[in-house]
């Protein structure tokens, strides 16, 4: 079986890059980490890929808080390019990227976010699900676009608040689901054909009629 060389951009503790590595160990998984990008030089992420024998490159950001330089992006796409990436996912990674940038993997740049989107964006989405008092919370994977945690939805997991939990126990719950809801997004959207229906996005056996 040819695997798909899928590229992981991440900032931090990599959790969810070391769940997309350890599904990647079954030998039927449709995909490998070609390559582990992060803008942050001492991240987790890139330590947890070097173990795994996997490329890992920190690309400093630049000046702006948020963003990526553009100089960086554009390294960022030829790395991936020349490991003939056509699936990132971005696992915890802490910048917006442009659209130039997305424009590269048309449709392939793909997010995980800790609560049910569109509720709670942004950060600390677990603590504020929590406080608001939901009764079901969760986890979203989403296609990227420019805006923050806005693409379509691709699939999500629901968690349900018991009386009892704290928004540490919550979240602890959601990232659990996060371990099993990415490596099998990804393997959804190689394996089967992605179909648009407004902001729906519907998954069908590749090459089925329309
Ligand atoms: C996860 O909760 C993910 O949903 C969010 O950032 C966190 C990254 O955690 N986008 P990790 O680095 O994968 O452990």
């Amino acid at each position: 079986m040819t695997r798909a060389p899928i590229g992981v951009l991440a900032s931090g503790r990599g959790s969810n890059l070391l769940a997309i590595l350890e599904a990647s160990n079954a030998p039927d998984y449709p995909a490998r980490v070609a390559l582990v990008l992060s803008d942050v030089e001492d991240a987790p992420a890139l330590d947890h890929a070097r173990a795994a024998g996997v490329d890992a490159l920190y690309v400093p950001p630049g000046p702006r808080r948020a963003r990526v330089s553009p100089e960086t992006e554009a390294r960022m796409v030829e790395e991936l390019r020349t490991r003939g990436v056509r699936l990132v996912a971005l696992a915890g990674f802490m910048r917006i990227l442009s659209p130039r940038f997305l424009d590269a993997f048309p449709n392939r740049v793909i997010n995980i976010h800790p609560s049910l989107l569109p509720s709670f964006p942004g950060l600390e989405a677990q603590r504020q699900a929590f406080a608001h008092g939901v009764r079901i919370s969760g986890c979203t994977t989403h296609i990227v676009d420019a805006g923050v945690d806005s693409g379509p939805i691709l699939f999500q997991a629901a968690v349900p608040v018991r009386d009892e939990e704290t928004a540490e126990s919550l979240a602890a719950r959601i990232l659990a689901e996060e371990h099993k809801l990415y490596p099998r997004t990804i393997t959804a959207l190689l394996t089967q054909e992605l179909v648009f229906d407004g902001r729906r996005c519907l998954f069908r056996p590749k090459g089925a009629p329309r």
